[in-house]
């Protein structure tokens, strides 16, 4: 049992760090990486999912969600921050739970990462797709919806099957993404950094244009009353409000992933994961403010609330709505391409260490990417994308990054213990009460998610301990060292 706890050495991630074993090459700066955080953060959470958390569960003071949720993240990313300064491989939380908490533990989360890389993926893809959908039907474009919907639905009375076969878009957005991906992390960075800018412009017009059409009275009341369900407006509403807004944050955490590509890990890393946070955060509440300001909460329980809210406004803003489409278009596609980037890295890690398959290692000779981790996430994601709906899809994301967040927490108290003296770049503030916070907040934004999620979870957990236990165990690199008195 105590076998199943082995711990990877600090002294074997820092070598590996210093050789960058892989063969892959250090090319990002401190900017492509507060850029590749703010490429994977802000998407279809923010350009799809607030208008949903406003009209369902905190009207207005989905305002509040928005900072109780980065309220969570902020105080996990200060133990992310640390981690990523200490051990700059390109495992994440994977890997800093390998030097903590040991293999099997390290494992889960790996797993658990999985879930919400290629299911993020999945999930912004299918956004992308109802974004890209609209736009064309603006220039009276229209998609057959045999090729353009999931197969299934799913609501409250179970599953169904629609007319649709495919959703192609998303398909098709991922295989864009994994090509790039594969021709280099340079060229994707520099994309990257092209449609961040592009986002971030679209996000800033829409706060600027949009704050003078704000209607005091669409804020009164702030915190609409409950209705007696849980959840559903009040107070108990804006935490559920921050339970399902969680996933626009998601993505902070990719720029750990990316550790052994960055030009200077120990103090860029840190400061990519707080700055792109905090810029994340105050775009968001300034969104979610002016949208519900210039919308009736009501109203806001549709696929594109930001273009809604553009359209009420009347002629004046017309102009801003195809161009909002196209932003969002536009920065959809750079979270698909980093949660596929981070994915891979995770893949890769894991393989190196013999949790996983050693094809999975393998760095192509011209491109330095690791073609075939990338090739098989991008393949599977491209297969949810194309039959599962966006909903079933986010929040298996939200559940399972909650869980990586809360193990990450612990993990800073766990080798503040056990390696207090290893050198960091960064330190979290106020150990263990920053870790412990954060962790309460994360767990309470996971009891908010619905019954049915927690049992998929179980269920991705219950396939990834048969893989460990049939694989994983038996091939761990760790395992077979001659010298195992390194713990
Ligand atoms: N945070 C990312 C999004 O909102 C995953 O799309």
């Amino acid at each position: 049992m105590k076998d199943l706890f082995i711990t990877k050495p600090l002294s074997i991630l820092f070598k590996e760090s210093e050789l960058a074993e892989g063969g892959l090459k250090r090319h990002l700066s401190r900017m492509n990486l507060i850029f590749i955080g703010v490429g994977a953060v802000i998407g279809a959470g923010i350009f799809v999912i607030t208008g949903t958390a406003a009209a369902t569960h905190a009207g207005p003071s989905l305002t509040l969600s928005f900072a109780l949720s980065a309220i969570g993240c902020g105080l996990a990313g200060l133990c992310y921050a640390e981690f990523a300064s200490m051990i700059p491989i390109s495992g994440s939380a994977y890997t800093y739970s390998y030097a903590t908490m040991g293999e099997f533990i390290a494992w889960i989360i790996g797993w658990d990462l999985i879930l919400e890389y290629l299911f993020g993926a999945a999930t912004v893809a299918v956004g992308w797709s109802g974004y890209l959908i609209s736009l064309l039907e603006s220039f009276h474009i229209y998609l057959p919806a045999i090729i353009s919907q999931s197969p299934f639905s799913y609501d409250a009375t179970g599953w169904h099957t629609t007319d649709a076969l495919i959703n192609f878009p998303a398909v098709f957005i991922i295989a864009i993404m994994t090509s790039l991906l594969v021709i280099g992390i340079k060229q994707s960075a520099k994309l990257n950094n092209i449609i961040v800018l592009i986002k971030v412009a679209i996000i800033l017009l829409f706060i600027a244009f949009g704050i003078s059409y704000i209607q005091v009275e669409n804020w009164i009341p702030f915190i609409p009353e409950n209705t007696g369900k849980i959840g559903h407006f009040g107070i108990t509403g804006i935490f559920a409000g921050a339970g399902v807004i969680f996933f626009a944050y998601i993505g902070f955490d990719a720029i750990s992933t990316t550790s052994q590509e960055a030009l200077n890990p120990k103090k860029d890393l840190p400061i990519g994961i707080l700055v792109s946070l905090l810029i994340c955060t105050v775009l968001y509440i300034s969104v979610s403010l002016v949208l519900t300001g210039m919308v009736s909460y009501t109203e806001l329980n549709v696929p594109a609330p930001i273009a809604l809210a553009i359209d009420k406004a009347g002629a004046g803003l017309l102009w801003l709505n195809p161009i909002i489409k196209v932003g969002a278009i536009a920065g959809l596609s750079s979270v698909v391409l980093v949660l596929l980037m981070g994915q891979s890295r995770i893949f890769f890690t894991m393989a190196k260490d013999g949790l996983l398959w050693k094809n999975f290692t393998k760095v192509h000779p011209r491109f330095h990417t690791p073609h075939i981790t990338t090739i098989v996430t991008g393949s599977v994601a491209a297969f949810f994308a194309g039959i599962f709906p966006i909903g079933l899809l986010g929040e298996m994301v939200s559940i399972g990054t909650l869980l990586a967040f809360i193990i990450v927490c612990i993990g800073i108290i766990v080798l503040r213990k056990k390696n207090p003296d290893a050198p960091r770049g960064f330190k979290t503030p106020l150990v263990p009460l920053v870790p412990i916070a954060g962790a309460l907040v994360c767990l309470l934004e996971m009891c908010f998610l619905p019954l049915d999620t927690w049992l998929r979870l179980l269920g991705w957990m219950a396939i990834g301990l048969v893989i460990y236990f049939s694989y994983g165990i038996k091939n761990s690199h760790l395992r077979s060292y001659p010298d195992q008195t390194l713990n």
